[in-house]
């Protein structure tokens, strides 16, 4: 429909611009006019893709073309340099600034520096204001008229939030002054914390091509009428885990679909007017196979296929390393995956996890028994799986750092018999044993304790078990704890209680309580950044979005904090120690605080 209404819809913008009816259309839409089919700089001839990768560097690493570190000179003469001096650090990667603490950082992306609208990836995501009246003798009914109304808001809406209205736009001279001599287009000084640069011409010229490509276009997986996300299954998932997160995630995502078909009902029926654009949200599945070196390449043909603007959620218990390296190259965010084995790298930017997975639950052990005055021996044992293997090594390491001895460490390749664990036991009296194991070797920890009355304390993964209730009976004994990073089942409980009603009300059994609550955050996370970001549809934006406001929204979450900062790339920090004292979950008891290692 919007295809047919676009061509009209210019005719009757230019027939009154010629006219020059006075207050119809603003300057705003004839800046919008010029540049609606504008080409991004990138694929202008004679901007050279070297010329645009110096830019980046100057941006986002604060690196010369000459090598040499870009220097800034900061308020009382503080100098900046490189990482610190790079824009990248205040205005961010998607260049949309922020308004953290008392200064406001300005936006600076192509459009809001240089006034071009977003350049849609189909041209008719852009609509624009027309008074109702020429569109109906144009041929369009009021509820279309009403739509392009909306998008003229919507237009309005990001400008206003981008900054653009309060100042004429740049140019390449202007913008050189405000980086030189921090004097903006007005001739008004910059407030001294952005810094002043000295570049060379070339260089300046580089920033400013660098500039106008800055969040030009609407991130890929974003149509007219659609947003497209993905969420990425790696094989060997349980099934009664991956059903429980698609249903949440199909759930939400029709829930809020339906309520997008009301809204447009309402603006048929001329009862409201829609005050931002709606898009239906379309869930894909990327279910992966065979072995994990070909995941990318599956990866990369989903996306062919159809590009997605986000992947959310997500489930695996192996290494999430190639998935992570396709979101880091191919620029696509993934927020809070549900896996064992993340990527330890907090320099990427584009995979955001609930937590460091094995690795904290190691170091808060270490932290738990080091602050216990453990002295005596500790053993672990460990399967040969990716999860058991990560954790081991990370114990490990922190167990050695905090006491100067190694632990006693014994990796398993076969499942053992119970013959096994007696002779285990005996090996080293009063161990303090702990179980790195897939779920199906846990439950034998009972053969361990049926045989061991010489082990002192024995402590498994609670995220390890995930899924294994009937495991938790098993193992229900004084001796046994969990590391439990998620918060007491008492005090979550209530916490959660309003995702569980939700997902009563929709008719989803609670099949894994962890799997869905985890789904549903993302989802709502997801949901509440696309509804604020003010149609951007900026992939960094977004992904700014969560580091800024996570753990500010009261989110429903099994987890006590979730937090980010700049940079940071693990929600939440912290486990507890619990004692079994029975298979059911208030049967669990907090023998520790909130260890944040
Ligand atoms: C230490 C933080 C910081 C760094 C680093 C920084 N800026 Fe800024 N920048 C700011 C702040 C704060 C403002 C807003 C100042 C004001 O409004 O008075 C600003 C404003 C601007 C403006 C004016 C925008 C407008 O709307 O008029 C431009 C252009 C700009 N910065 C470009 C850059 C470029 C290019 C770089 C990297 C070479 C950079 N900045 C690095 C903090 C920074």
């Amino acid at each position: 429909m919007k295809n047919l209404v676009r061509p009209r819809l210019n005719r009757i913008l230019e027939s009154r611009v010629l006219a020059g009816v006075a207050g119809l259309v603003t300057a705003l839409l004839i800046a919008l006019l010029s540049v609606v089919h504008q080409t991004p700089a990138a694929e202008r001839p004679g901007t050279d893709a070297s010329v645009l990768e110096t830019g980046r560097r100057i941006y986002r690493e604060g690196i010369l073309p000459s090598g040499q570190v870009l220097q800034g000179l900061a308020p009382a003469k503080v100098r900046l340099a490189g990482q610190d001096a790079a824009c990248i650090t205040c205005h961010r990667r998607s260049g949309y600034g922020s308004s953290e603490g008392p200064v406001e950082i300005r936006p600076i992306t192509g459009p809001t520096l240089f006034g071009a609208q977003l350049t849609p990836v189909t041209a008719d995501l852009v609509s624009t204001h027309t008074d109702p009246e020429a569109l109906a003798s144009a041929g369009l009914s009021l509820a279309q008229a009403a739509r392009l109304n909306a998008g003229t808001l919507r237009f309005a809406r990001t400008a206003a939030f981008a900054g653009t209205r309060q100042r004429p736009v740049y140019d390449d001279t202007a913008l050189a002054r405000a980086i030189r001599e921090g004097v903006d287009v007005t001739g008004r000084a910059l407030s001294p914390s952005m810094p002043r640069y000295a570049l060379e011409p070339d260089e300046m010229a580089s920033l400013a091509a660098y500039l106008k490509t800055l969040s030009l276009r609407v991130s890929p997986g974003v149509t007219a009428d659609t947003i497209h996300f993905a969420t990425v299954i790696q094989p060997g998932t349980d099934p009664v885990r991956r059903d429980a997160l698609l249903q949440v995630l199909r759930t939400f995502m029709q829930d809020r679909n339906l309520g997008m078909r009301t809204e447009i009902r309402r603006e048929t029926a001329g009862t409201v007017r829609l005050k931002r654009t709606y898009r239906e949200w379309v869930l894909h599945v990327w279910d992966l196979s065979g072995t994990s070196d070909t995941w990318a390449q599956q990866l990369e043909a989903y996306d062919r296929a159809q590009p997605v603007f986000a992947m959310v959620s997500g489930l695996g218990n192996a290494s999430w390393r190639p998935i992570h390296e396709f979101s880091e190259r191919y620029e696509i965010p993934c927020i809070f995956p549900q896996v064992d084995v993340p990527v330890l790298a907090e320099r990427d930017f584009y995979t955001v996890y609930l937590s460091r997975g094995m690795t904290l639950e190691a170091q808060a052990l270490a932290r738990f028994l080091h602050s216990e005055g453990e002295r005596g021996a500790v053993m672990q044992v460990y399967g040969n799986d990716e999860a058991s293997v990560a954790a081991a090594g990370a114990f490990r390491l922190a167990w050695t750092t905090a006491t100067g001895v190694a632990p006693v460490s014994r990796v398993l390749d076969t499942v053992p018999d119970a013959a096994f664990w007696q002779k285990l036991s005996r090996q080293i009296p009063h161990v303090t044993l702990v179980l790195w194991l897939p779920p199906q070797d846990m439950v034998r920890a009972q053969a361990l304790m049926a045989a061991g009355s010489q082990v002192r304390m024995v402590y498994l993964s609670a995220s390890l078990m995930t899924g294994q209730r009937t495991g938790l009976a098993a193992i229900a004994d004084s001796r046994v704890r969990l590391i439990y990073p998620q918060d007491l089942p008492a005090v979550r409980d209530t916490r959660v209680e309003l995702a569980r009603r939700w997902m009563h009300n929709k008719g989803i059994a609670l099949s894994d309580e962890k799997s869905q609550m985890n789904a549903y955050l993302a989802a709502t996370v997801v949901g509440m950044l696309v509804s604020h970001s003010m149609d951007t549809y900026s992939r960094e934006f977004l992904l700014e979005g969560i580091e800024h406001r996570l753990g500010t929204a009261l989110e429903l979450s099994i987890y006590p904090h979730l937090s980010l900062g700049p940079g940071q790339r693990y929600a939440s920090k912290g486990s507890y120690i619990v004692q079994v004292d029975g298979p059911a979950d208030w049967q669990l008891r907090p023998v520790s605080g909130w260890i944040v290692p």
